[in-house]
């Protein structure tokens, strides 16, 4: 079945066509980044504006690259939770015409049940069961994938995401914004031992993270450094807090894999393209013997063909919706 997806949750309009959850036949992407950077972050208002302008001729776009006549579409998956709200409304109202125009099914997808999907597309081998990490710029959480559409959140985020603790601490080390890509790039050439920084704990469970006392952490040591007029190794700074992060992770994570049993692990979302992330999860999973996914970058950052794959086994479950859809700025997995 070929779906035509949609993905306007924050900062990227995205329209693809898939084939079956595991095929891409293209994955059109229009990144607003630059709109936003001069703001040091998405401005809602600006981010709902400009997906307005792209989504139709992007979808227009995607049924010619995919070499496709709209009538073999069979449905149209979209990103409807969570998500800036004016942004998600924007591909909302996009699908339900499409799909109301096509007489196609509209199938809603939860943009981190996409990221989950990433993989899908990436690894045709990979099943349900496994354990997935999705870190991205709004979300952390550690989820229990028991089967395509039936998923259990183990542990999350307490207060920041880990992309919003890089994007922050960014900020202060004069880093454009997105900010994660460039602190990696900029980690490269520091020590990971150059600063101390703290790995909070977060409450009773496990697997629960905390990453604002980190991003804190970060922001006053580089305030400090110019009230003081002390040179700030901003290289150094970026490599220990990407090792911190990487910490943080890499040790919920795999306390749980170990504790429930899990054979397969699967990392998704904008910040696993992290390369001292990608490494660390890497040495991990070898060495317990854990089979570990991680999409090559592209499928990392939002993009739509992860809700297409989504789209797929949503439809195969029966959930779809009627052209009463509404858009969530937040909603459980
Ligand atoms: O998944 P995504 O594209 O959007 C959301 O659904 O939020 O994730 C965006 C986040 C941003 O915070 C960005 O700084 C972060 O992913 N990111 C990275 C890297 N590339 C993107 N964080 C760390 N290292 C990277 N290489």
């Amino acid at each position: 079945m070929l779906i035509l997806s949609v993905e306007s949750t924050c900062d990227e309009t995205a329209v693809a066509v898939t084939e079956n959850g595991r095929r891409v036949l293209t994955d059109q992407i229009f990144s607003q980044a630059d709109l936003h950077a001069v703001y040091g972050g998405v401005v809602p208002e600006i981010a709902s504006r400009s997906h307005v302008e792209v989504i139709s001729r992007l979808a227009d776009r995607a049924v010619e690259a995919a070499g496709i006549r709209k009538s073999e579409l069979g449905a149209v998956a979209v990103s409807y939770a969570p998500g800036l709200i004016g942004a998600v409304l924007v591909g909302v109202n996009f699908a339900k015409c499409a799909a109301m125009g096509l007489g196609v099914p509209l199938v809603p997808v939860h943009h981190i049940r996409g990221h989950i999907a990433a993989n899908y597309l990436a690894f045709p081998e990979l099943e349900p069961p496994f354990l997935c990490l999705a870190i991205s710029g709004g979300n952390t959480m550690l989820v229990d994938v028991r089967d395509y559409t039936d998923m259990r959140v183990l542990g999350r985020t307490r207060d920041d995401a880990a992309g919003e603790c890089f994007d922050k601490s960014a900020r202060v080390l004069g880093l454009p914004y997105p900010g994660g890509a460039p602190i990696d790039a900029l980690a490269k050439t520091g020590r990971d031992d150059a600063y101390v920084l703290p790995r909070p704990v977060a409450g009773d469970n496990p697997y629960d993270m905390s990453f604002s006392g980190l991003k804190t952490a970060v922001i006053n040591l580089a305030h400090h450094a110019e009230q003081t007029g002390q040179a700030l190794d901003r290289a150094g700074l970026a490599a220990s807090l990407c090792r911190a992060v990487s910490d943080i992770l890499v040790t919920r994570t795999m306390a749980a894999a170990a504790e429930l049993g899990y054979e397969r692990l699967a990392v998704a979302g904008g910040v696993a393209a992290n390369s001292r992330i990608r490494a660390d999860f890497r040495a991990a999973a070898a060495a317990s013997g854990l089979a570990l996914y991680i999409p090559p970058l592209k499928l990392c950052g939002d993009n739509a063909a992860m809700i297409g794959a989504q789209g797929y086994y949503e439809y195969l479950a029966g959930h779809t919706a009627g052209s009463d859809l509404n858009a969530y700025a937040t909603m459980e997995l």
